[in-house]
């Protein structure tokens, strides 16, 4: 896997960049722009360059339907602002058009024909076995970005050689894409603590080293106290925690609680932390800010299946071994 600046790129040359452009919307606003300005390190460094970007990526799970809530028209003005008007053109949303997750190979030529060079800067949506993931690269020289460099260093030296006690923490809705990593991470973590919707829907085994919730509150929207006691105690006794997920419908102030618990416990054990995923990353930035983490993700189900030692469709279409 080679970063993009090992890319030959002059003046005028397409580069098909994937982004991660699954950002929060609300009434037509982003409400959390991190994953885009993760992307903007390469995406300028290509301008300097004279590149001509073309930006794609995907916003929410619109099942191979338009849906206009979720198009990513929502994001020319945040890119207009960033890289100029007339700096890129921005793709509408790939899934939008089923042959995306069918990871259909016409598809993924037709979007390779517009450009010379394709550049995958969407570490989150790096384990789909999507067309722009793995079908765009078989036809285009293929660079990691630079930000997909970082999150692989990265992570690869938390799973290399992590400070024990090793805790995950695992939280959110998606379940069908947390609970094989959920599985992988009990293997290799001391401890793995499951909150949110997944806490509620467990149907495996309860293995010694996993923590299911004790209790919920109101209504099972988050988790409940004597959950919070146990959850806070295994994390001050931790040296490093991966979370990925919250605690609970932590949009609503009166079901946050679970979640800044463990905000708050990370924050004052010093323990040494990876955060990740969209949700996430909107909690914590509205209940304490992204600094008390020592790394933060663009990945939540990517990271997770990344941290448990999975290959990653993604990453191996760029040659990673
Ligand atoms: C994410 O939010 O983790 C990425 O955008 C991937 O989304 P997906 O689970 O819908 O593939």
């Amino acid at each position: 896997m080679e970063s993009v600046e090992k890319a030959n790129v002059t003046k005028g040359v397409r580069v098909f960049v994937t982004c991660d452009l699954d950002v929060p919307i609300r009434d037509g606003q982003v409400v959390d722009t991190f994953r885009l300005d993760a992307a903007l390190p390469a995406l300028k460094y290509l301008q300097d360059k004279g590149a001509q970007l073309v930006l794609a990526g995907h916003l929410g799970r619109p099942d191979g339907h338009f849906v206009p809530e979720l198009s990513t028209k929502l994001l020319v003005p945040y890119f207009k602002e960033k890289l100029g008007e007339g700096g890129f053109e921005l793709l509408e949303n790939l899934r939008f058009d089923p042959r995306e997750e069918q990871n259909d190979d016409f598809f993924a030529v037709s979007l390779a024909k517009k450009a010379d060079l394709y550049v995958n800067e969407c570490f989150s949506t790096s384990h789909r076995a999507y067309a722009s993931i793995i079908g765009v690269p078989k036809y285009l020289p293929a660079y990691a970005g630079l930000r997909l460099m970082k999150e692989v260093e990265t992570l690869r030296a938390v799973i290399k050689n992590p400070r024990r006690p090793l805790t995950a923490i695992v939280g959110g809705v998606k379940l069908e894409t947390k609970l094989p990593a959920v599985f992988a991470l009990l293997k290799m973590a001391d401890y793995v603590l499951v909150g949110g919707k997944l806490g509620l829907d467990w149907h495996g085994d309860v293995v010694q080293n996993l923590i299911l919730p004790k209790d919920y509150a109101l209504g099972e929207k988050d988790i409940g106290p004597e959950t919070i006691t146990e959850f806070r105690r295994i994390i001050a006794l931790s040296k490093s925690v991966i979370w990925s997920g919250p605690m609970g419908a932590y949009e609503e102030s009166e079901f946050s609680l679970g979640t800044a618990a463990v905000i708050e416990a990370i924050s004052t054990s010093g323990v040494y932390s990876v955060v990740g995923g969209g949700d996430t990353i909107g909690a914590i930035k509205k209940l304490k800010s992204l600094s008390v983490f020592n790394f933060v993700s663009t990945g939540g189900g990517a990271m997770l299946k990344f941290l448990s030692g999975e290959p990653l469709p993604g990453l191996m279409a760029l040659g990673y071994a």
